[in-house]
């Protein structure tokens, strides 16, 4: 049978339904307008392509956006102290300062800087501790998708296998916790395990996060499991014509969906979500900073 085709692009337009709903509660209920700064360091055309999009999400949702764009040799001090006019801005319920940063900037000590409370990309080192203990936390905005997307796909994926592909603070260290914190099995594999197939075989649940055009094959997959592909790889299309390049995830879609009860497609899959949980988290921010009553569903 078919895989399920998990759609992500109508998941994340339902999540930013209801964000955009919980604002009007704030703005209409508390006289309280949710806001999110981004800031942008260089002009890496990717980061470009994120922080407009991410500004015009937020503003369409009613929530004031702010960017911040600095140049590629804009000092360390320069920037901290934009982040703690930032933090001192009552205006300001979530902060995000968009990766990569040039190589002359501490990126630790830069996401550090950041007020964990308003932290929406939950990178800060006490973010990372408390998801890890499970005490109430900002959750990185990729796997925090995923995880609305399998809750809403199995109910409970309590007790099942669960295999992360990929070991990076965004994606597969927080993604591995957040399974474990719903009670998966969880595995965390990467570009050195051994007998990667057979690791993968075994999985219920297998997200992709490695960031290699189509690397998991069909044949890796257990029949009927639910394959989660955050990958993001442009690769040349010389047959859309001259010059043209295609999307592709982590994984080989026509064999996976050929065998798999369940998977998110690239693009329309994870990527929508990735913005759809910054909002979110950007709420939930908003309302804990002001003793507002979180919305539920949004968060982890
Ligand atoms: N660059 C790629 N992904 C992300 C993300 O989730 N947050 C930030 N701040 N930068 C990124």
């Amino acid at each position: 049978m078919a895989a399920t085709v998990i759609d992500g692009k109508e998941f994340a337009a339902r999540v930013r339904g209801r964000v955009a709903e919980h604002v009007t509660r704030l703005k209409d209920s508390h006289g309280i307008t949710p806001g999110l700064a981004v800031v942008l360091v260089g002009e890496d055309p990717a980061s470009q392509v994120y922080v407009r999009s991410k500004g015009k999400m937020t503003v369409e949702v009613g929530m004031k956006s702010v960017e911040h764009r600095l140049e590629a040799d804009t000092s360390e001090a320069d920037l901290l102290a934009l982040i703690e006019q930032l933090n001192n801005d009552d205006e300001i319920h979530g902060i995000l300062v968009q990766l990569p940063l040039p190589g002359h900037l501490d990126e630790d000590a830069v996401i550090n800087s950041i007020s964990p409370e308003k932290d929406v990309d939950g990178f800060h080192i006490s973010n990372v501790g408390r998801l890890g203990t499970g005490q109430k936390s900002m959750v990185p905005c990729t796997p925090l998708g995923c995880l609305m997307m399998l809750r809403d796909h199995h109910g409970s994926i309590s007790g099942m296998d669960a295999v992360v592909i990929g070991r990076s603070n965004i994606v597969g260290k927080p993604m591995a916790q957040l399974l474990l914190n719903d009670s998966a099995t969880v595995t965390i594999a990467h570009s050195r395990t051994n007998n990667l197939a057979d690791v993968v075989r075994r999985a219920d649940i297998v997200i992709a996060a490695v960031g290699r055009p189509q690397m998991v094959p069909g044949d890796w997959i257990k029949p009927g499991a639910t394959v989660i592909d955050v990958g993001i790889n442009r690769l040349d299309a010389p047959e859309r014509g001259e010059g043209k390049t295609k999307l592709v995830g982590d994984v080989d879609y026509e064999s996976c969906a050929a065998v798999a009860g369940a998977i998110t497609p690239v693009p329309g899959g994870v990527g929508p979500m990735t913005i759809a949980c910054l909002l979110a988290n950007t709420v939930t921010a908003c309302c804990r900073a002001h003793g507002v009553e979180e919305p539920d569903g949004l968060t982890a």
